[in-house]
């Protein structure tokens, strides 16, 4: 897919990441407000090694998708579509972050809007999926704004933060049961 995609909000892209992100990676990502939120694959303290790690990996995303988002030229914070495996390789775990600054201006909207758009459009997945902490109704509203819907409460199925929570899962359906799992598929 297009490594450069345009969101409704002017000055806002979805790229590739490059290895210049580095640094802003560190400053935006070393953030316990940040790290609350995501999952364990999400380090905290988030060293330079780390950002180095992630780099590399998002390099070499396979049949995955993994782009900075970008906010007036600054890399703001991450999204990306992490593809299933085995029977669940249609199904893609959908999942975004920004550094604080850049929090409630309307970025995580506009980005989660226009990957899932161009998910869709490209028939990339099946399914897009997310689980959402039950503390953080910003996130459920992003996807909602996503064309996702809310399709369970998962009680006690996460420990975050030294906390068993509940999680919220939200999922966008792209192609309906019957048919071929992806247009290459
Ligand atoms: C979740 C996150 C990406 C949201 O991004 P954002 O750019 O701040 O969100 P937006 O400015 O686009 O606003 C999202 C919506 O949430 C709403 N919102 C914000 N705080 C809210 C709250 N406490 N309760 C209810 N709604 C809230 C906003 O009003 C907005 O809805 P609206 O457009 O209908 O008014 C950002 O807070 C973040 O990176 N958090 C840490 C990581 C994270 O949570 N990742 C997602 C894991 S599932």
């Amino acid at each position: 897919m297009s490594v450069h995609l345009p969101t409704a909000l002017p000055g806002c892209v979805l790229r590739a990441w490059r290895e210049s992100d580095r640094a802003d990676l560190v400053r935006n990502a070393n953030d316990r407000r940040v790290w609350r939120n995501m999952t364990h694959t999400f380090p905290h303290p988030y060293t330079d090694a780390d950002a180095q790690l992630w780099l590399a990996i998002a390099a070499d995303p396979g049949a995955s998708i993994q782009l900075a988002i970008e906010v007036g030229g600054r890399t703001a914070g991450g999204i990306g579509a992490i593809a299933g495996e085995g029977i669940f390789s249609a199904t893609a775990q959908f999942g975004y972050w920004l550094g604080v600054p850049y929090w409630g201006r309307g970025v995580g909207s506009a980005a989660a809007a226009a990957l899932a758009e161009r998910i869709a459009v490209e028939q990339l997945f099946a399914r897009l999926e997310a689980q959402v902490f039950q503390w953080n109704p910003a996130s459920m509203r992003v996807l909602e704004k996503a064309g996702f819907t809310r399709e369970a409460a998962l009680r006690s199925a996460a420990t975050k933060d030294g906390q068993l929570i509940d999680t919220v899962l939200y999922a966008r359906v792209l192609r309906r049961p019957g048919g071929p799992p992806a247009s290459s598929g």
